[in-house]
């Protein structure tokens, strides 16, 4: 076989891209509040900001736009969707949202209250939020190694057994509505779950008669992962494998905006008849009526054909390959990351990058403020500006866990070349590292503060 791995595709459409100057992206940080989530786009060169909703639809997606059928109630687009849903999660009762958050709130208003508790492996933050909002506590146990930036444990987003089994004991299984598991664990570093770790972790809250769903995002990377690592896993298809890891579910949550290939959409889909008419009656108020919940009916064709074609192969190995290749020139030059790659992103461990910088003055937003000053590039913060607290009594600053700097890889989007611009960059600031200062937060919200937090640089 050639050593080479390309992109199974070929370009049809472009999109240009802006070039900008330095001192005109040093003005459009200071505007911005040195927050990129308040950048124009049309400033980004190269935008890693997130792997959601990013991705290149394929021809047939574009084909399936203009079939959509959007009829208000009965859409053949929803059949379609709904067997093509069907089909790789098994799961009897499939309702589309708008995205994954909706899917999110839906659940745990159903399911969420003050009293309860949610184990996950590591909650990404809408979860966490859509969690907390109902009143319930969002709790992560991910094994010790997917805390470590270091560990080159092969399935870092598994999830404690022991730690699941002695919380399950303390807190009370009447406490706890549903545990669930995110493949690939996004806020963890996009870090695999094995099937052996869903196996087992299916098997505990089983035991105590507590529902297990999946957030599913990223379930097709996931997959891939497990047939490249786990042993016994090497002969199957990715969707054989897929097929597994939800059938040891017994339901999920899924942002279409990830492994889907769309720009939008989502899905809750479970076996348990109760459940899913609970969820409808929120849809429908909520999103819309079953047979649409908040999209399209093209939106909802372009899921069924992403579905399909998430699953390919050849799309897997140019993916998990084209994300771990960055991955590799940036440890090839000592650059600091979370090891190994993860599926859809880099993680750039910024507490090492700048040891100069503490935790309370955002090492990650400075590396992040300085990619778009000197490159163009957009990032995101994975940090304590994402996940920082302050003790409700003290007031003492309580940091992340890990202070990363995510460069999130659009699906199908960008080429070689792109990538070896980004690792240009990246080298040349490491170079420098010590020049970086620090920042300090000017305004925030209450909850998910990093959208829309504003910052000054400490000089
Ligand atoms: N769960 C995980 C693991 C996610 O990564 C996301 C979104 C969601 C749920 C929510 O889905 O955006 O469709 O409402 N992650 C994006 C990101 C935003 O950039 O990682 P959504």
């Amino acid at each position: 076989m050639m050593k080479t791995i390309i992109e199974p595709f070929r370009i049809k459409t472009v999109e240009p891209i802006r070039f900008t100057t330095e001192e005109e992206r040093e003005n459009i940080l200071k505007e911005a509040g040195y927050n990129p989530f308040l950048f124009h786009a049309d400033d980004v060169l190269i935008d890693l900001l997130t792997d959601s909703g990013t991705a290149a639809m394929s021809a047939k997606q574009w084909s399936g736009i203009m079939d959509g059928d959007e009829s208000y109630a009965g859409a053949r687009s929803f059949y379609r969707f709904e067997n093509a849903v069907r089909d790789i999660t098994g799961y009897t009762f499939i309702i589309p949202t708008h995205q994954g958050r909706a899917a999110e709130k839906i659940l745990f208003t159903i399911l969420g209250k003050e009293g309860k508790s949610i184990p996950n492996n590591t909650h990404f933050d809408t979860t966490r939020a859509n969690i907390e909002y109902s009143g319930a506590e969002a709790v992560d146990l991910v094994i010790e190694e997917g805390k470590d930036p270091n560990s080159l444990h092969p399935f870092k987003g598994n999830m404690d057994i022991n730690k699941l089994e002695k919380f399950i004991q303390e807190t009370g299984a009447e406490n706890i509505p549903i545990g669930m598991m995110t493949v690939t664990n996004n806020a963890g570093g996009g870090q695999p779950v094995s099937m052996e770790n869903l196996r087992e972790v299916r098997d505990v809250f089983h035991k105590y008669n507590i529902p297990f769903f999946l957030d599913a995002c990223r379930f097709a990377e996931n997959a891939y992962f497990i047939k490249l690592r786990e042993k016994g896993y090497g002969d199957k298809s990715v969707k054989e494998i897929a097929q597994e890891m939800f059938s040891l579910a017994d339901g999920c949550t899924m942002s279409a905006k990830k492994d889907a290939l769309v720009n939008m959409g989502g899905f809750i889909a479970m076996n348990d008849e109760k459940l899913a008419q609970l969820s409808r009656n929120i849809l429908i108020v909520t999103e819309g009526f079953p047979t649409y919940g908040g999209l399209a009916g093209r939106d909802l064709e372009a899921i069924a054909q992403g579905l399909e074609e998430v699953v390919d192969e050849h799309y897997l190995r140019y993916r998990l390959r084209s994300v771990e290749y960055l991955g590799e020139k940036l440890i090839d030059a000592g650059v600091p990351i979370l090891q190994p790659p993860g599926g859809h992103a880099i993680y750039i461990n910024a507490k090492e990058f700048t040891p100069h910088i503490p935790p309370e003055h955002f090492p990650g937003q400075a590396l992040v403020c300085e990619l778009f000053r000197f490159g163009g590039i957009r990032a995101v913060e994975i940090g304590s500006v994402m996940f920082g607290k302050h003790d409700k009594k003290t007031g003492a600053f309580i940091p992340a866990s890990m202070e990363l700097v995510r460069l999130a890889i659009p699906r199908r989007v960008y080429t070689q070349s792109h990538i070896d611009y980004v690792v240009e960059v990246i080298i040349e600031i490491f170079k420098r590292r010590e020049a970086l200062c620090g920042y300090k937060i000017t305004y925030e919200a209450p909850m998910l503060r990093h959208f829309t937090a504003l910052f000054e640089p400490i000089t």
